[in-house]
């Protein structure tokens, strides 16, 4: 089974179309048209959030045009950079109660999809409620493997800013809900503009680069964000019969940059 995963388009406003020099809707076509050249066979296309820069209607109404047009089920969630009840003019039925979260059933594995937004805050949080909704989810779906979706990073990253004044605070809440559960393989979440990977708990996480701009990795705690000219990436997770993830980071810029022959 493979499943696409892209984040952090951060889109701006059509009159706008510029965020450090980049063109944000042009990034996300390239990537989308990327994606149904190379993965037509795809379950599905993840985004883990920060769908805006800022939000606004337009821009929801824009991406969800732009997502019309892909044959592909899309699956979108959101981060410290969108506004729920904008998203959900345009996307309606990915809410449950007063979040942005679902489930998914996908050939015999269940994919959650987690609302970790805090509304005009960088950091995340997983509520009460909203713990008890992925407890409830756990619970259903124990005869299956699991795959988590979610914005915030639920482990640290070394950024100093990042696990300050960005981090996912109900972290180890979560963490003590997961230690329930051995069926849940992986997590995928977005927010660091970064790729990385880890494991807790015997679980595997990764996150992807943004489609639009990339965030340094510095460990000097004086520096406090920088962003950079790393290439755009989105992660296709390859997902085996005993439920194993393997994810690969694809540069679709410039994908058709091959070298044949003779090396
Ligand atoms: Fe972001
Ligand atoms: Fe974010």
């Amino acid at each position: 089974m493979k499943i696409i995963h892209l984040s952090d388009l951060h889109l701006v406003e059509k009159s706008k179309n510029s965020l450090y020099g980049i063109d944000p809707r042009f990034r996300l076509e390239m990537a989308l048209k990327s994606i149904e050249k190379n993965h037509s066979d795809a379950e599905f296309i993840a985004i883990t959030g920060d769908l805006c820069d800022s939000p606004s209607l337009g821009i929801y109404e824009m991406l969800f045009n732009l997502l019309s047009e892909i044959k592909l089920p899309v699956y979108p969630i959101l981060g410290n950079h969108d506004n729920r009840e904008m998203f959900l003019k345009y996307f309606p039925n990915f809410k449950s109660g007063n979040f942005v979260q679902y489930s998914k059933k996908i050939a015999g594995s269940t994919h959650i999809f987690i609302d970790t937004l805090v509304e005009n805050a960088s950091f995340g949080n997983l509520c009460k409620d909203r713990l008890a909704w992925l407890e409830s989810k756990l619970n259903e779906s124990r005869d299956s493997f699991v795959y988590l979706y979610m914005h915030h990073h639920p482990i640290s990253s070394g950024m100093h800013e990042m696990d300050n004044d960005a981090n996912l605070k109900s972290s180890v809440e979560f963490w003590n809900l997961l230690k329930n559960y051995e069926n849940i393989k992986h997590i995928s979440f977005g927010h660091l503009h970064r790729i990385m990977h880890s494991v807790k708990q015997g679980i595997s996480l990764h996150s992807t680069r943004s489609t639009t701009f990339q965030v340094a990795y510095i460990l000097d705690d004086k520096i406090e964000y920088l962003t950079n000219e790393e290439n755009s990436t989105y992660a296709i997770l390859d997902i085996n019969h005993d439920g194993d993830v393997r994810v690969h980071h694809h540069e679709f810029l410039n994908e058709d940059r091959y070298y044949l022959g003779d090396y």
